[in-house]
């Protein structure tokens, strides 16, 4: 399956194939430049060799797995590898692994000598279905997530499903969350498949719906000036609840950002039989509907994280299946909002 995102020039197609990473040279020149394959240790080598046995001059380069990576030091690390291999302007980035290699690896080649190519092969579910479109890209100061980056779109974006045979359960489950949530945005065929599929034989049907409700929307707003903030939904209280449990675990595999996501959701959703519908899909995937955390400090976060800006907060809603609307709230109506009254 092919699916193009029209951006102008930046346009960029998306190929979703079982078995593609073994095609990359179709879709993208690997013979008459340089390529860095970036990867991360926790991602399967073959996938990265996979890329370098089609390269006529490339080098593969691995970074540590997990959150930790998305940081200042292993990006100047990256970038003076990438010096080291000769890399100039005409040379190309390839991301071949989760979301953290690939907002990682993306940002590299944003920045690299103001810019080079970069191609994106998400191994993960979620960077397949979510972080692998939509030219976000950016690393992590501290406990500030995604603070430092740059819109890039790649050159094109290979998703094969077939290196979702590796992804631990946990794992493979977690990014399901993102098309869960696209199925409550905008997609009620794709939220059925989740009530009455089976997620697994479903899968590639369920990547492809959810990167076509994501395209839809990317496509009108790039740059997150208007319709793309209906991604946001589940995130503005999950990203509360990611930052709470990861500084109490912090190993980063305590807390899943699509689990995260998913208890955002719940109260999120105005419909009460919706509501209730998307409890049982959680459920049924072993996603979490109990946060399990002190909804205080998710408060308290949300005081203080300095996207929320100022004395309001903007909010998605879910009112019934398929549709969403923004509402921007006085700071004063959070605690309830976490269902929480005020003290
Ligand atoms: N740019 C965006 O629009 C966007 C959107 C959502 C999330 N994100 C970012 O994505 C990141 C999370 O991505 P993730 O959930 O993919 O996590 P991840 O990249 O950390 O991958 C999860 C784990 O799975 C391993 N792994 C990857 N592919 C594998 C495979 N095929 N088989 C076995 N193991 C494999 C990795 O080594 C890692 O340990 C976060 O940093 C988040 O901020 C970005
Ligand atoms: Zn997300």
């Amino acid at each position: 399956m092919k699916l193009t995102m029209n951006l102008g020039t930046r346009s960029y197609d998306i190929i979703l194939k079982d078995g593609c990473l073994a095609n990359l040279h179709q879709f993208a020149d690997l013979t008459h430049r340089r390529v860095f394959v970036l990867t991360d240790s926790g991602v399967p080598a073959q996938y990265a060799q996979t890329v370098l046995d089609q390269c006529a001059n490339g080098t593969v380069y691995t970074i540590p797995r997990g959150e930790g990576s998305k940081c200042l030091k292993v990006y100047g690390q990256v970038l003076q590898a990438m010096l080291e291999f000769g890399m100039d302007r005409r040379d190309l980035l390839v991301a071949v692994g989760g979301g953290v290699v690939g907002d990682l690896g993306g940002f590299c080649a944003a920045s690299y000598m103001r810019g080079i190519d970069f191609v994106n092969c998400p191994t993960t579910t979620l960077s397949q279905i979510d972080s692998s479109i939509g030219g976000k890209t950016a690393i992590d100061l501290g406990s500030a997530k995604n603070i430092v980056g740059a819109f890039w779109q790649p050159k094109v974006v290979l998703i094969d499903p077939q290196t979702l045979a590796t992804l631990p359960r946990r794992q493979y489950i977690n990014g399901l969350a993102e098309a869960v949530k696209a199925g409550l945005i905008a997609d009620p065929a794709l939220f059925d498949l989740f009530e009455n599929g089976d997620v697994d034989k479903d899968i590639e049907t369920i990547i492809y719906r959810s990167l076509l409700v994501k395209k839809k929307i990317v496509e009108q707003d790039e740059r997150e000036s208007g319709a793309r903030k209906a991604l946001n939904f589940g995130h503005t209280i999950g990203h509360g609840i990611e930052a709470v449990k990861g500084v109490r675990g912090r190993r980063t595999n305590d807390v899943n950002h699509g689990e995260c996501v998913a208890l955002g959701m719940l109260p999120m959703i105005e419909d009460r039989s919706l509501q209730k519908r998307t409890r049982a899909v959680l459920r049924k995937l072993g996603l979490p509907v109990r946060t399990g955390v002190d909804k205080h400090k998710v408060l308290e976060y949300m005081h203080h994280d300095k996207k929320s800006g100022g004395s309001s907060i903007t909010v998605i809603r879910v009112p019934g299946l398929g549709c969403w609307r923004a509402d921007t709230l006085p700071m004063t109506q959070l605690p309830a909002l976490l269902g929480l009254e005020e003290e």
